[in-house]
């Protein structure tokens, strides 16, 4: 990236797009933005802008960040942008994939859509593509691109316990168990979960002996906490020495933190793409390549 780009971010993602600017060798320029009382948002960006900008924003409390992405996007081009790149490390709405019953909305397609329309090039972080393939199906505009934090997230747990078994909490981890696991060699295995609603999810552990090991969950989102929790829980039942926890996506809505705690799990260790106190692994310099490998010509 040239002076011709610019990386343009939000106030409350101040640290991840400094880590961003300075890794992908991006000037930063702050959006301001004003909340008026009835919720409505006003967005300034600054002027005169580059032909060439990405937005950072990731999609966490998602409905009032995709009316701000839509703000920003269009206003951006109206400024002269002729290629807008989304980083959204964090990419809601990619669970509802199917409609389950007559009826509900179709999200992933329609966010996906609503994405392709204002944007020339996507780049996220383990989004959640459960029965496709690839990003381009879910957002088709010229480039979109998936990255995976779990290469980053074994080189922590690597770090932090050695002999550590890895265990998914689900079937969707299994993408990413293996990738960590291939890596540095971790023992590993994937349980089976049944979802009942919101908080409440079934857990059956995989058939690996978790006797005396210290275990690391690893999953993309930590939500409500419940699947942690339960598959914690049932962990340590069976003879676990400790639990810890690597995620992606530290969502970690209301009292999740505690839920999690509270099953028994010892250490939370995730990922930048959302700021938290879990956060110990960034993801800057994986996304700083990405843009570097990005086709950004008119
Ligand atoms: C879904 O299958 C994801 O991989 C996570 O396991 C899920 O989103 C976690 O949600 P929660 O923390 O609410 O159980």
């Amino acid at each position: 990236m040239s002076e011709s780009s610019v990386l343009l971010y939000f106030d409350d993602e101040l640290t991840l797009a400094q880590a961003l600017g300075r890794e992908a060798d991006l000037p930063l320029a702050c959006i301001e933005r004003h909340v008026f009382p009835d919720g409505e948002i006003k967005l300034r960006l600054p002027v005169p802008l580059p032909c060439k900008v990405v937005l950072l924003r990731s999609l966490h409390q998602p409905n009032t960040k995709l009316v701000e992405v839509l703000l920003a996007a269009r206003t951006a081009r109206e400024l002269g942008a002729q290629h807008l790149t989304l980083v959204t490390p964090y990419l809601a709405y990619m669970r509802q994939d199917i409609a389950f019953q007559p009826g509900e909305a179709v999200s992933q397609k329609i966010v996906g859509r609503f994405l392709a329309e204002l944007f020339d090039a996507v780049i996220t972080v383990d989004p959640h593509l459960h029965r496709i393939s690839t990003l381009r199906e879910a957002i088709p505009c010229p480039q979109a691109l998936t990255l995976t934090a779990a290469p980053l997230l074994a080189d922590f747990v690597h770090s932090q316990c050695k002999g550590a078994l890895l265990i998914g909490p689900d079937e969707e981890s299994e993408q990413w168990i293996s990738a960590a696991a291939r890596q540095h060699g971790f023992d590993h295995g994937v349980c089976s979960k049944t979802r009942h609603g919101d908080k409440h999810v079934e857990v059956e552990l995989p058939d690996v002996p978790v006797h005396g090991r210290h275990v690391v969950l690893l999953d993309d989102i930590a939500s409500s906490g419940h699947t942690l929790a339960q598959a914690t829980r049932l962990l340590l039942q069976a003879g676990a020495k400790t639990v810890d926890v690597a995620i992606t996506h530290a969502l970690f809505y209301g009292d999740a933190v505690q839920v999690v705690h509270n099953a028994g799990v010892r250490h939370i260790w995730s990922t930048d793409t959302v700021a938290h106190e879990s956060s110990c692994v960034s993801i800057a310099p994986l996304l700083a390549l990405a843009l570097s490998e990005l086709d950004t010509a008119d």
